[in-house]
């Protein structure tokens, strides 16, 4: 049975991350596009969040687009933070997200984030999402080309399944991986196993399950009530406990969600409370 070994995750050997960390996407305004009605309380949840001690923050080009780096790159400085981000998705007006992997579009898209970050060199650069469009071996490449010219520390991967993670494995050193995955949706349990094999770092994004836990919803519910704490302190808990390779990234445009979150790090299940939360 999983327990919480390690309250931090090594993603390099030189480079530790407190595993609970922060997810930067609703930071932007509706439907993740253009800029939030109160910027300054988005930076007040970034400068709280890197106070309380979180040190890895998730963010994405697509993010607004531009948005959520930029509020990054304006409130912390490059060293307060672990910042990863990605490149691979188009944004329109309607809040579509629309796949695209083309080399000469990353290669693009690095130079922007690295302005909008402020920074020389991006910690963590996934590739977003595979598009149906263009090879996905020639995208890892240009993700591992930016490694080898030094403007990517670490390269991730995002939405993808274990075969596709075993390909990115024959290009370049793969970080981490960001699928879909929280108590109440499993459904990448065999690419966190596969992270877990290769000892790489697996962000459950929607790891609150952007407010809906299924069908664990009650479970998590007789949970929080026995702690006095919330079902979102409970979902996190569970992803710290269900695995050592697992860096949860909730977001949250609210300080006060993000103080809750935090102190979710704290919580310890009961053994006979994570078996019930795991069925
Ligand atoms: N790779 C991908 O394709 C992908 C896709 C989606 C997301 N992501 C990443 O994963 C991160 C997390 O996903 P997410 O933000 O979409 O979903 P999430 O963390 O599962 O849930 C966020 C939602 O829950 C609310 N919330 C957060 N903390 C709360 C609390 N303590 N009490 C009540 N409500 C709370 C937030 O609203 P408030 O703002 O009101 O707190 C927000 O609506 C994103 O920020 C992004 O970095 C990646």
């Amino acid at each position: 049975m999983p327990t919480n070994e390690s309250d931090t995750f090594d993603l390099d050997g030189e480079t530790t991350v407190n595993r609970l960390g922060f997810g930067a996407m609703r930071l932007c305004g509706e439907g993740i596009v253009g800029p939030p009605d109160d910027e300054e309380n988005a930076r007040d949840v970034l400068r709280r969040a890197v106070d309380l001690g979180v040190d890895f923050v998730d963010t994405a080009d697509s993010y607004g687009p531009g948005v959520s780096e930029r509020l990054i790159g304006e409130t912390l400085d490059p060293d307060e933070a672990v910042v990863a981000t990605k490149a691979g998705l188009l944004r329109n007006r309607d809040g579509d997200w629309l796949p695209h992997g083309d080399p000469d579009y990353v290669r693009n898209q690095v130079l922007c984030s690295l302005d909008r970050l402020r920074t020389d060199t991006i910690d963590l650069y996934q590739f977003h999402r595979p598009d149906p469009d263009t090879d996905f071996e020639e995208s890892v490449t240009t993700f591992a080309e930016l490694k080898d010219d030094g403007l990517v520390r670490h390269v991730g991967l995002s939405n993808v399944s274990v075969d596709q993670l075993e390909t990115a494995r024959d290009h370049v050193e793969v970080a981490t991986v960001q699928n879909n995955f929280n108590v109440g949706n499993r459904e990448h349990d065999d690419v966190l196993a596969a992270c877990e094999e290769y000892d790489i770092g697996f962000m459950p994004y929607f790891p609150l399950g952007a407010g809906d836990l299924g069908e664990k919803s009650a479970v998590v519910d007789v949970v929080a009530d026995a702690h006095d704490v919330s079902r979102m302190q409970v979902a996190l808990a569970w992803l710290l406990r269900h695995s050592d390779v697992t860096l949860p990234i909730p977001g949250t445009s609210s300080v006060d969600h993000l103080e809750e979150n935090v102190a979710a790090a704290s919580l310890d299940l009961t053994d006979e409370e994570y078996d019930r939360l795991s069925e």
